[in-house]
């Protein structure tokens, strides 16, 4: 198994020489970095270059969510910029997602590269049931309706989906097992659970499917994040040692 490939790091901090320093740190060991809002907002296309620089590649966690002409042109511009991963919201509906491939696909053309990756925001994991019920009134169970856009999100072209460890097998199930998933909430057996509550360790999450795992304070929080990072790196060997005996 290529570990590497599959491990995308949140760069979740406050500032760009803290980004910086996680990635000088850990590129060798990272598959892709994710960047998401807040650094995104904060620093832009300074962390992006500053990924590139290092042959890496980068996750644009944006989630973009508009009318679909809006999210064609950004989706072009995402490219553009360098991204070959990114994400868009599935609730923005079938057109919206079709938009976003094809500005995505007419910006890879341009630049002569493969197509992009691009994945659907289901539901996000802070939308319970009772606000599925109470504030949107969608009368469905949200696990049953986070199924039902990922097969949107497969019939407008994407690639696959974001969702915890624990629903990979239904997801690939359901949808193929060609259809990506991406799993946050990944903590290593000897780190805290901080504020995520349906979590699998790396290895769990992997064996279960996962064709990404996201790792994020687990490793960016941690004294010695390399070392954090090997630690991760060994505990997927073991597992992989263990289930072949
Ligand atoms: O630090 P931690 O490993 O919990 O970080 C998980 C990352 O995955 C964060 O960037 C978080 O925003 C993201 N994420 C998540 N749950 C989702 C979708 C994304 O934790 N359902």
């Amino acid at each position: 198994m290529n570990i590497k490939e599959k491990i995308v790091l949140a760069l979740d901090v406050e500032t760009i020489e803290e980004a910086k320093k996680l990635v000088d740190e850990l590129y060798e060991y990272t598959g892709t970095f994710k960047v998401g809002l807040q650094l995104f907002c904060g620093y832009g296309l300074e962390i992006i270059n500053y990924i590139l620089s290092k042959n890496s590649n980068f996750f644009l966690d944006v989630k973009l969510h508009d009318i679909p002409n809006t999210v064609q042109k950004a989706a072009e511009n995402v490219i553009l910029r360098g991204a070959n991963f990114f994400n868009v919201h599935a609730t923005g509906g079938l057109e919206m997602m079709k938009a976003a491939r094809k500005g995505a696909d007419t910006a890879s053309e341009k630049l002569g590269r493969k197509k992009a990756l691009i994945l659907g925001v289901t539901m996000l994991t802070s939308i319970s049931q009772d606000v599925l019920d109470n504030e949107f009134m969608i009368n469905k169970n949200v696990s049953d309706f986070a199924i039902h856009l990922a097969k949107l999100a497969k019939e407008a072209g994407l690639d696959g989906v974001v969702a915890s460890a624990l629903e990979v097998e239904k997801i690939k199930n359901e949808l193929g097992s060609d259809f990506k998933v991406l799993c946050p909430g990944i903590r290593p057996k000897w780190s805290l659970t901080d504020d995520q509550k349906r979590i699998a360790t790396p290895y769990e999450a992997i064996k279960r499917g996962a064709d990404y795992i996201v790792i994020g304070r687990a490793v960016t929080k941690s004294e010695n994040p390399k070392e954090a990072m090997i630690k991760i790196y060994e505990e997927i060997k073991e597992g992989e040692l263990c289930s072949q005996h």
